[in-house]
């Protein structure tokens, strides 16, 4: 469910005309709905209702501010991977208690500085992680609390790029390998070992891989309730998929009742980290069409944002939707939507059937709101586009267009070139 409809032919951002917010601040932008934002936190949040539990939002999956700031008022955490998304989680209000941090590659100022403000968790995700955070805790003076994030050895059916608990991935503790990390973490002065974590990619759409994972942590913790290490908080990561076209991925409250289900003869705080079921259809991508041309065996419409807007249909080959902002009787193509990178990958749509755009018009690129701004980039000095919020029938504009003074902050000719 969100607030992207029509009336009379255009396109409302909950009451508010996509084409008056293009108006004013120019293309290309990201818009977001804060009421479907906080819509999409209540369901999340009430699937779990009845067994303690955590919601901490993947910030990786948008970083803004103001983002952070609606979630953090109605309850959320944050699920952190680096001293970056530290500072951003903190700058927008995210209680420390409710910050979870994962990731494979932690350097010593980022542990220090997580320890500093007192986050809840530390998911380590290696062997020589553990030493490491036992050092800096101990240089603090602290005791660090931590986690072990488990890889499960679960196949999530998804991208390749995205699914992240198989043996063969980066992520993670080997499951049988964990006892012994347990062990050692237990002996170690600086660390309190509280939890088990995993997480087993993204745009999952179906709960199985959930529950299997769930399955193997739980046994995981009765050998380690053995060993006489209790476990308080069971981290299930985030992956829960959405629609972007056909899929039908569960609902959350399918997800939650199946999850929960599993746990009910467990004493623990469950730790839930979703990143794109709370934002990604909270948001679209809106471009302005520069050209359109045949070459013969193709049709191109030329838009304004490009691959550094939005890189996920060029590195993973997604599916977004692409909707007219006016309505208007007309043929429908087939066509590809392309931006004005100097790649052939520059693409936000491939060759689909899409009305036959105008140069002039706008156009949404739907389901963006997840890993849509957060991983845009500068490419071809390209300065990153403006993000929008509606909110009770205004907009806010919640970060700024990026001006060619930025592009170059930073940059110097040192002497010898002058
Ligand atoms: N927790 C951890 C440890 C993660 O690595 C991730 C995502 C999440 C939570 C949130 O997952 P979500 O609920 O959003 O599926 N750029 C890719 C997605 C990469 C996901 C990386 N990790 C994309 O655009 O599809």
């Amino acid at each position: 469910m969100h607030h992207f409809h029509y009336q009379n032919g255009e396109l409302y951002c909950e009451g508010v005309p996509v084409k008056a917010i293009a108006a004013r601040v120019g293309t290309p932008f990201y818009l977001y709905s804060a009421a479907t934002l906080s819509h999409h936190y209540r369901v999340f949040d009430g699937a779990f209702a009845g067994f303690p539990h955590i919601v901490c939002f993947a910030v990786k999956a948008n970083g803004n501010l103001a983002i952070l700031r609606l979630l953090a008022r109605q309850g959320a955490g944050a699920d952190i991977v680096s001293g970056g998304e530290l500072h951003r989680a903190l700058q927008a209000g995210v209680d420390p208690g409710k910050i979870v941090y994962s990731g494979v590659g932690k350097r010593p100022q980022e542990i220090r500085d997580a320890l500093r403000a007192g986050i809840l968790l530390f998911n380590m995700e290696s062997s020589q992680e553990l030493e490491a955070i036992n050092r800096v805790a101990g240089r603090l003076g602290k005791k660090a609390p931590v986690a072990l994030r488990i890889n499960p050895d679960i196949d999530a059916q998804t991208h390749p790029y995205i699914s992240t608990g198989l043996k063969k991935n980066k992520f993670g503790i080997n499951i049988d390998q964990a006892l012994e990390d347990y062990r050692r973490a237990r002996e170690l002065p600086h660390l309190e070992v509280l939890g088990v974590a995993c997480h087993i990619g993204s745009q999952i759409t179906e709960v199985s891989p959930f529950v299997e994972a769930l399955e193997r942590l739980k046994e995981l913790i009765a050998r380690l309730q053995d060993l006489g290490i209790a476990i308080r908080y069971l981290d299930l990561g985030g992956g829960l998929g959405i629609r972007y076209d056909q899929e039908e991925p569960p609902h959350p409250h399918e997800y939650g009742g199946k999850i929960v289900e599993k746990l009910r003869d467990l004493k623990v705080t469950l730790i839930l980290e979703p990143g794109r079921v709370l934002v990604g259809n909270a948001g679209i991508l809106v471009t302005k069409v520069l050209y359109t041309k045949e070459s013969g065996v193709k049709h191109f419409i030329i838009v304004d944002a490009g691959m550094n807007d939005l890189a996920r249909p060029s590195l993973y080959g997604s599916y977004h939707g692409v909707w007219p902002v006016v309505k208007k009787a007309r043929p429908r193509v087939k066509a590809s939507l392309v931006g004005p990178i100097c790649e052939s990958g520059d693409f936000l749509a491939k060759d689909r059937q899409m009305p036959a755009f105008a140069p002039g018009e706008l156009v949404a690129v739907m389901s963006a709101g997840a890993y849509g701004f957060s991983m845009s980039s500068n490419y071809n000095a390209r300065p990153r586009v403006a993000e929008i919020l509606v909110q009770d029938q205004e907009f806010y504009v919640i970060r700024k267009r990026e001006t060619y003074r930025q592009l170059i902050w930073g940059e110097s000719i040192p002497e010898s070139l002058k």
